[in-house]
């Protein structure tokens, strides 16, 4: 059986990591994370969303995936062929296990030089965080190559995602037998397209979702569950089918 699994931040709120439509905390809490996670925004303020995502990258590491994640694994391990189609920037999926995770909005444990594209070994957006959970202005590093400026390796508002991970989500929805969408409000395009593109092709779309998002409407099933919840019953149905 081929299965995708879309997910957006809710997917991740069981491990402690503020979904995007959560209120900001520390710092950040005067910010609109939308006006944050913007080119316009790096080049006006740099210090100020360097300074954000790497306080965000210091909250990843220090989390765990939580049994929603692991579920997700345990499937692939029951022989099932899954591919994670994410809108999270976080890791969590592949420290669960998951080997096919495709990151609609890129990665936040990754940077680039800006302008040239150049990375850096050890990757500077991870070095050891001295911001505390105030979190704290931080001037990104320079390129060695070309002196621009690193930025995140997420896409901002505005940006086009990135090609590879967009084909292989549309290709694994070619060659699925069933969609499930979990913790995502539904709002963010092109991503929120997916699964109305399943329903298109015939696909069954599972919800799971505490609470009903712009999508409910457009799905066969939705449980009304946390992602730890409902991918552990929905693993274990699976398993006994
Ligand atoms: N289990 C499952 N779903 C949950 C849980 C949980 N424990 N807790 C919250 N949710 C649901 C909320 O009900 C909401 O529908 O997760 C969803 C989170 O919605 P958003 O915060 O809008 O996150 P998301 O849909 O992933 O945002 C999409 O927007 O801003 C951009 O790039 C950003 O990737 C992000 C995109």
């Amino acid at each position: 059986m081929r299965l995708v699994v879309l997910t957006g931040a809710g997917m991740s709120a069981e491990s402690g990591v503020p979904t995007f439509r959560d209120a900001l905390t520390g710092l950040w809490a005067r910010f609109d994370p939308e006006r944050l996670a913007t080119p316009e925004a790096f080049r006006r303020d740099p210090d100020l969303v360097w300074g954000w995502y790497r306080w965000r990258a210091a909250q990843v590491q220090r989390v765990q995936p939580n049994a929603g994640h692991a579920a997700i694994a345990a499937m692939e391990r029951d022989g099932i062929e899954v591919d994670v189609v994410t809108q999270n920037v976080d890791d969590l999926h592949e420290r669960a296990g998951s080997t096919r995770v495709h990151h609609l909005h890129g990665h936040l444990l990754q940077s680039r030089c800006i302008d040239c594209g150049a990375t850096a070994e050890p990757d500077p957006i991870v070095a050891p965080y001295e911001g505390g959970d105030e979190g704290r202005h931080e001037a990104p590093p320079r390129c060695a190559r070309c002196s621009g400026l690193f930025r995140p390796g997420v896409v901002w508002f505005g940006e086009a995602l990135p090609d590879d991970a967009w084909s292989a989500g549309i290709s694994a929805l070619e060659r699925a037998d069933g969609v499930v969408v979990v913790g995502t409000s539904g709002l963010v395009h092109p991503a929120a397209s997916l699964p109305g593109l399943a329903r298109w092709r015939g696909l069954h779309v599972l919800e799971i979702n505490p609470q009903t998002s712009a999508l409910t409407h457009d799905v066969d099933e939705h449980w009304a569950m946390t992602a730890s919840a409902g991918l552990t019953r929905l693993a274990e149905e699976l398993r006994s089918a």
